[in-house]
């Protein structure tokens, strides 16, 4: 039940999985003025992260968003590690880490019993349903969808999705720590890649079709996308942004969990998904990162 003081206050966040989606959502709830403790498997990982937040800042204080304070502020509030130990007392856990449904139920059964009775568990999954995952963990209540958009600092939508236990509480608490993170929400119902991802990996994935089918190169396909339609990224440009791992896991589950023929994923986008081509954060996808400008490779 809401109470009637308002929702409840999130002070300190933990983050789970330290690549591009968990090291943005580090960034920005430090730059609220949140506690964070940013923890990965791997410890690679977490040291790339924040080197990129720090960049990140940087690039923000350049541009004068981000006082030069606030941003040293903001990165002493960030604490790293490898295991579960500092989530003893954040009020928030935020998942973000490989969009795998077996990899987040493991996750979820490991992090329950470090956590307080009352923290709140959300997914920043892209696809994967929220009630399954839910199912998993010891508070279906107290579980959501907070989907983040990539770049997290930039992009100004989270959406909110509920899994059918979720209770209005926890809603209430996430639509507000949204709001004093600077973001807008659109609150989606819990279905296969709830609404971003179920009408912009389609469209990705027709882009990797017409490629595979020889209708355009790369570089047309972008460019007829871009001046075409106005978007201000070409699908192929986008999938190599997102990652071609994660594009195909979205379509992956569009296509079980909708049953349709019309969501199977592109032969080519498997290809290069197995050939470990996975776009930027793998320096090559799509295009080719060594250069700059980044090269097309078809
Ligand atoms: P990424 O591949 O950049 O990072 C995933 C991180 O998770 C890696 O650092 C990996 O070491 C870590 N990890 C894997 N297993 C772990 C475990 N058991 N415990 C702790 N850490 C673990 O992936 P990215 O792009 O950051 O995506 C993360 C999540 O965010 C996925 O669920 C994805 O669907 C979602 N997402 C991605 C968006 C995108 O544009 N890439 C946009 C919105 C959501």
């Amino acid at each position: 039940m809401a109470s009637a003081i308002g929702p409840r206050a999130i002070n300190k966040v933990g983050v789970i999985g330290a690549g591009q989606m968990g090291s943005g959502i580090a960034h920005v709830c430090a730059l609220a003025g949140l506690d964070v403790a940013l923890v990965d498997v791997n410890a690679a990982a977490l040291e790339k992260a924040v080197a990129s937040i720090g960049k990140n800042m940087d690039r923000q204080v350049a541009k004068g968003t981000v006082a030069a304070e606030a941003k040293d502020g903001a990165l002493a509030r960030i604490a790293t590690a490898t295991d579960y130990a500092p989530f003893g007392d954040a009020d928030l856990v935020i998942e973000a880490a490989t969009e795998k449904a077996e990899v987040k139920k493991s996750i979820f059964k490991a992090l329950c019993p470090a956590l307080k009775a009352d923290a709140i568990i959300a997914t920043n999954t892209s696809s994967i349903s929220i009630t399954g995952l839910a199912a998993v963990t010891d508070r279906p209540a107290k579980f959501i969808g907070m989907h983040f958009m990539n770049p997290v600092p930039v992009m100004k939508l989270v959406e909110v999705i509920r899994g059918i236990a979720t209770d209005d509480a926890t809603f209430e608490a996430i639509d507000a720590l949204a709001a004093k993170l600077g973001k807008t929400t659109a609150v989606s119902a819990d279905f296969p890649g709830f609404i971003v991802n179920r009408i912009l990996v389609p469209m990705i994935n027709e882009g990797v079709y017409a490629l595979q089918e020889g209708v355009g190169d790369v570089a047309s396909i972008d460019t007829a996308m871009k001046l075409g339609a106005n978007h201000p990224m070409g699908p192929l440009e986008l999938a190599d942004l997102i990652g071609l791992d994660t594009c195909l896991s979205i379509m992956q589950v569009l296509h079980e969990g909708l049953g349709d023929s019309k969501y199977r994923p592109s032969p080519l986008l498997v290809k290069y998904v197995e050939a470990g081509w996975l776009g930027r954060k793998t320096g090559r996808g799509f295009y080719d990162y060594s250069s700059t400008p980044p090269k097309p490779t078809r």
